[in-house]
């Protein structure tokens, strides 16, 4: 089924900031959209995202990256065939040929990517999450749903005035359903709502629509307040667990990791020592994603040895196969974050997800706390690869959506989520 024409526009994110948009239409006429978002705390090693730095929009237009895509990417493209999904994305790799898409832009790439698959997935009338499974023949037969890891608190870079570290998550995982999954974890950001009221604290939300109160005592306040909010919505610890994203990239600067909130400066080993202390006090807590920073290499092996829960790179690994082979190599991680936009096209993240997958590894596929989008496909990757968690905030319309987009899955599917048994690949 050849590609008969691609178009991109100018849209706007949810940071109030433009992003792109790209409609496919296949000969037959079949059509295909996508949209694309960015990170606020981005690693240094994510591929390019390329905005226009002119003056518009305080220079965060797309304009460049969609001419990209008008001019350089839809006439080569052009009567390609929009089933060989490997071959399309290989093509506009090396159309670009730099190492980190950076000539026409990861944003440009990837839009591109995810729109020839949905018009692809609509040609063969199948979901987004089938025609994955089907595109890259991936071995995996029953479909086990993502559990939700919701962000409840934000600070770092999503929210000024909050906590040094980034995200504190409830992750519900009863197992039973992803409806009562999802509502359990809304039900908890509910009773957290009353909780931060009763002690006079803010409830005003921070870019991924979880609560960012000003005057937060330390950065182990959060953990108290959810564990009092689980506690009110009615929940036990065994249902619902606390995951953690301090996104200490964003801490570290000239050796040491700043946590101003508590006047610190700490080496890798102090920040190592900083989370046990709250693994042993918190037992519920069973994720820790981003620990150290994106070239701490030499320390993420200690913390993933001496812990017991899934340690996930996200700035460390950046969805690059190349970089998650070296932390298999290396036992840095046992677990990792996933975003499309971090590597750039959809066959890479399918590549780098089986790669983590072969070896014993959960993912956790993840939106973007930059400019979020309404677009879902994040959702239907996390279905066809058997991803153990999305990883999406509670409130606002492009985030709800993704969980909106999963209980419509579950539904079609009459599958259940992974539940307790996120560290099993199914
Ligand atoms: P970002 O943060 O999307 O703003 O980069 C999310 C994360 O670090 O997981
Ligand atoms: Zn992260």
């Amino acid at each position: 089924m050849k590609i008969k024409s691609i178009t991109a526009r100018e849209i706007l994110s949810s940071g109030s900031t433009p992003s792109i948009e790209v409609k496919v239409t296949l000969q037959n006429g079949t059509t295909g959209k996508a949209s694309v978002p960015f990170g606020a705390s981005a690693g240094i090693h994510e591929a390019y995202v390329l905005f226009d730095g002119a003056k518009r929009y305080s220079g965060k237009g797309m304009l460049k990256a969609v001419n990209n895509i008008n001019k350089k990417i839809a006439p080569n493209l052009r009567n390609k065939d929009a089933f060989d999904q490997p071959a399309i994305d290989q093509l506009m790799i090396d159309i670009d040929g730099t190492k980190n898409k950076k000539k026409l832009g990861g944003n440009a790439i990837l839009a591109v990517s995810v729109a020839v698959a949905r018009a692809a997935a609509n040609a063969q009338k199948l979901p987004l999450y089938a025609y994955i499974r089907k595109a890259y023949q991936l071995p995996i037969k029953k479909y086990v749903l993502p559990n939700p890891q919701m962000v409840v608190i934000e600070g770092g870079k999503h929210a000024d005035n909050s906590t040094d570290m980034q995200e504190y998550m409830v992750a519900p995982i009863k197992g039973n359903s992803v409806k009562e999954e999802v509502q359990a974890g809304i039900e908890v950001y509910l009773a957290l709502k009353k909780v931060l009221k009763q002690k006079n604290l803010d409830t005003n939300v921070g870019n991924e629509g979880a609560y960012a109160p000003a005057g937060l005592k330390s950065n182990e306040s959060p953990l108290q307040l959810i564990r009092a909010a689980i506690k009110k919505a009615g929940y036990s610890k065994k249902d619902i667990g606390i995951s953690l994203d301090p996104a200490t990239s964003e801490l570290f600067h000239n050796g040491k990791y700043h946590l101003k909130k508590e006047k610190k400066k700490l080496t890798s080993v102090g920040m190592i020592n900083y989370f046990k202390k709250w693994l042993k006090k918190y037992p519920e807590i069973i994720t820790l994603e981003d620990p150290l920073h994106e070239d701490d290499w030499a320390y993420w092996p200690e913390i993933t040895r001496t812990t017991k829960i899934p340690i996930i790179g996200d700035d460390l690994t950046v969805t690059n196969p190349e970089r998650l082979q070296r932390a298999i190599d290396t036992k840095a991680i046992n677990a990792i974050l996933i975003k499309l936009n971090q590597i750039g096209t959809l066959t890479e993240t399918v590549q780098t997800c089986m790669l983590a997958r072969n070896n014993n590894m959960m993912t956790i596929v993840s939106h973007r706390g930059g400019g979020e989008t309404n677009d879902t496909a994040m959702v239907d990757l996390a279905v066809a690869v058997n991803a153990a968690f999305i990883k999406v905030g509670p409130s606002r319309g492009e985030r709800v959506c993704k969980y909106n987009r999963l209980m419509e899955i579950a539904d079609e599917l009459k599958a259940k989520p992974v539940g307790k048994n996120f560290r099993i690949i199914h």
